[in-house]
């Protein structure tokens, strides 16, 4: 789906709030006038579910491959055209002669119908002739570290190798780690070895190479390398971006899309068994969604065992019937394969070991079952255009999980009519931060007797290819609305999750964690999500205001639209307290939307005492624009202080454009 109309659909469907508007359109805001704020402790608004922050995940952007997922070679399974593999290229040095094409004669096995072909004609001394790699925009090097690199191959009859398999600077003129492989066969055989790095300087400018010094002919397929992964998992994901990501304390992972679960059609959505098991295995598949091939190593399984390492639940986003391009299978008959596929996959998930799918995930490595309490059926249903379609494949799906697993909760992307889903799934992409902030009061009203509500998609979409601090201003207002309603909103995920930053790797401009080969960075909206992660309470206090400024804001005329809307009133400051009550921390969220100081007063009751000493958390910068990147990966981010001066009541002083998390200890 072509992300621009897709996201102005998804505001559109959203209903209340209006497209697109530029930061530059706000007016100035008034001088700052006395707030007070008003905390009952004695007076519990609601409970906050341990489920409100979580993550939302699909192959978008290179999240996995050439992201996450730490494989380093770019087209291992050699996709491509005709006779020229993507990404793979002749390397002739010093006078040696070859060639290199697909050839569908000698197929490794039928998921992966073609092998590379490398026929060295001319090679002495020290000629020589093989491929390259150059990775997903570079391969990344680092000092005293070791790589395991792995690769099938066979050889026609007279050549035996060896193979030189070498980590190497793109010029070639520096070898940053080599081993070599010999006793080839002219049968298929899986080789591996360790590529150490010695004290070398960290790069990413680097391509591998598997080369011979003499004469023969050598097929290849799925050749791998992979650095250290987190926890060590063999076909593992990337420990700086695991960091990231488990350093937000997720309560739960969407997958695997998005769109990503859909395709454009039944042969290119996510075909969760086809991604099981040994990789070599896996035929992968063009993830036409965003354009660009995946090898499927990030599985079902692996998109599980990313949750176990995280302590997040999977919420499993599961195929029902509607791809991006294609006619929605209508329900009844032609929709039940897709439901038993569907319960099928929770039973790969939670099922016993004497289950079919259960016994195949024990074949798989995990005998355990994984902890599962949501399933979601399809993605972003209402571009169903056919009326009510939706709501019959909904029931469907709905009928038979609850039949076979009635304590699972059961997701609907859209309202449906015919039952009550257990929880909604919202998606809001807004291009101004006061879209989310005049809207930040968005369920307030919502019918508390319907179904919950996940906010599986949002974000304030300023800055590329990550958010800046304007937009970390505007989901935070936005957050603070969905935690005051955490009574009704259950669920709640930043999307999209990772971009590659390098040119090319992006299809979304707006993504919450950057990456190149090397390196990896927070936004602004990342350190917003971590802050209220880490800081979320299990009640909702009572709390209100007054003196809250609001600054007039002029939405812009929407596409195609002859009149400009009215100006709204958007309020310059946002709060909402919860408080933890094991330990009795209250935590008090504030954003100051505007350039301006504003001070607030803050008056606790309903406890004995507040200590006079707390503790703040401020994300702020000099501008609004200012926003992390590569090369400045902590320009914005949270500071923490110890503050004093604190009790039953008292006044602090907020910075312009900042995030604020008080915590405060009462007894
Ligand atoms: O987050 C990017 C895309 O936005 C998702 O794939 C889709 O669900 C939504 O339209």
């Amino acid at each position: 789906m072509n992300q621009r109309s897709c996201s102005l659909l998804v505001l559109l469907a959203a209903g209340s709030l209006l497209p697109v508007a530029r930061a530059e359109n706000s007016a100035p805001a008034p001088a700052a006038a006395p707030v007070v704020i008003q905390i009952d402790v004695g007076k519990i608004a609601t409970h906050v579910s341990p489920m409100l922050y979580g993550l939302m995940t699909e192959e978008i952007n290179y999240s996995y491959e050439g992201g996450l997922y730490a494989e380093l070679v770019r087209n291992r399974t050699f996709q491509g055209k005709e006779n020229a593999p993507d990404f793979w290229s002749l390397v002739q040095d010093e006078g040696g002669a070859g060639s290199m094409a697909l050839d569908p004669i000698q197929p490794l096995n039928a998921a992966l119908p073609s092998a590379l072909k490398l026929e060295v004609t001319a090679a002495a001394a020290k000629q020589r002739v093989g491929i390259a790699n150059p990775g997903f925009w570079g391969i990344p090097v680092r000092p005293e570290t070791s790589c395991r690199a792995s690769f099938y191959a066979k050889a026609a009859p007279g050549f035996a190798g060896p193979l030189t398999i070498s980590i190497e600077s793109n010029d070639g003129a520096t070898v940053q780690a080599s081993a070599q492989v010999s006793g080839l066969t002219t049968d298929w055989k899986r080789y591996a070895v360790t590529l150490t790095t010695g004290k070398v300087t960290s790069s990413a400018t680097n391509r591998l190479v598997i080369a011979a010094q003499s004469p023969g002919t050598v097929w290849f397929n799925v050749v791998s390398l992979f650095p250290p992964t987190w926890n060590e998992r063999p076909n593992g994901n990337r420990r700086d971006l695991m960091q990231l990501l488990v350093d937000m304390k997720p309560a739960f992972l969407r997958f695997p899309g998005g769109n990503y679960l859909q395709g454009h059609t039944l042969a290119t959505r996510f075909d969760w068994k086809k991604t099981l098991g040994d990789v070599a295995q896996r035929p992968g598949h063009l993830n036409d969604a965003w354009r660009y091939w995946s090898t499927d190593g990030m599985g079902l399984l692996e998109f599980l065992l990313w949750c176990e390492d995280m302590n997040a639940q999977p919420v499993l986003g599961v195929f029902a019937g509607f791809t991006l391009r294609g006619v929605p299978t209508p329900a009844g008959p032609e929709l039940q394969p897709f439901v038993q596929e569907a319960l099928e996959e929770i039973e790969y998930v939670i099922g016993d070991t004497n289950t079919t799918w259960g016994a195949r995930r024990a074949q798989d490595g995990h005998p355990a079952p994984f902890k599962l309490t949501y399933v979601e059926i399809g993605n972003e249903d209402f571009f169903d255009s056919t009326p009510g379609t939706y709501d019959g494949r909904f029931v469907q799906f709905f009928d038979a999980i609850k039949a076979k697993y009635p304590a699972l909760k059961v997701i609907a992307t859209t309202p449906v009519k015919s039952c009550q889903p257990d929880v909604v799934d919202d998606h809001f992409y807004t291009r101004a931060a006061e879209v989310f902030q005049s809207d930040a009061g968005h369920y307030d009203t919502t019918d508390r007797q319907g179904p919950k509500i996940f906010v599986g998609e949002y974000a304030t979409r300023i800055g590329t290819p990550t958010p800046n601090l304007n937009a970390a201003l505007g989901d935070a207002a936005y957050l603070i609305g969905m935690e005051r309603n955490a009574d009704v909103v259950v669920m709640s995920a930043y999307a999209p999750l990772f971009t590659n930053v390098n040119q090319g790797a992006m299809q979304w401009p707006t993504d919450l964690i950057g990456y190149d080969a090397l390196t990896s960075y927070g936004s602004p909206s990342y350190y917003v999500q971590k802050m209220f992660a880490h800081n979320r309470g299990d009640v909702v206090l009572t709390t209100k205001a007054e003196g809250i400024a609001t600054r007039e804001w002029q939405p812009p005329t929407p596409r195609g639209g002859k009149e400009a809307p009215r100006p709204k009133q958007v309020p310059t400051l946002f709060y909402v307290a919860t408080r933890d009550t094991p330990n009795g921390t209250i935590y008090l969220k504030l954003v100051n939307a505007v350039d301006t100081p504003q001070t607030v007063r803050v008056e606790v009751k309903g406890v004995a005492t507040v200590a006079p000493e707390g503790v703040a958390i401020v994300l702020s910068s000099g501008s609004p624009t200012d926003t992390n990147s590569i090369t400045e990966p902590t320009k914005v981010v949270p500071v923490t202080t110890k503050v004093s001066g604190l009790g039953t009541s008292f006044t602090r002083t907020l910075v312009p454009n900042s995030v604020t998390v008080l915590q405060l200890q009462t007894r």
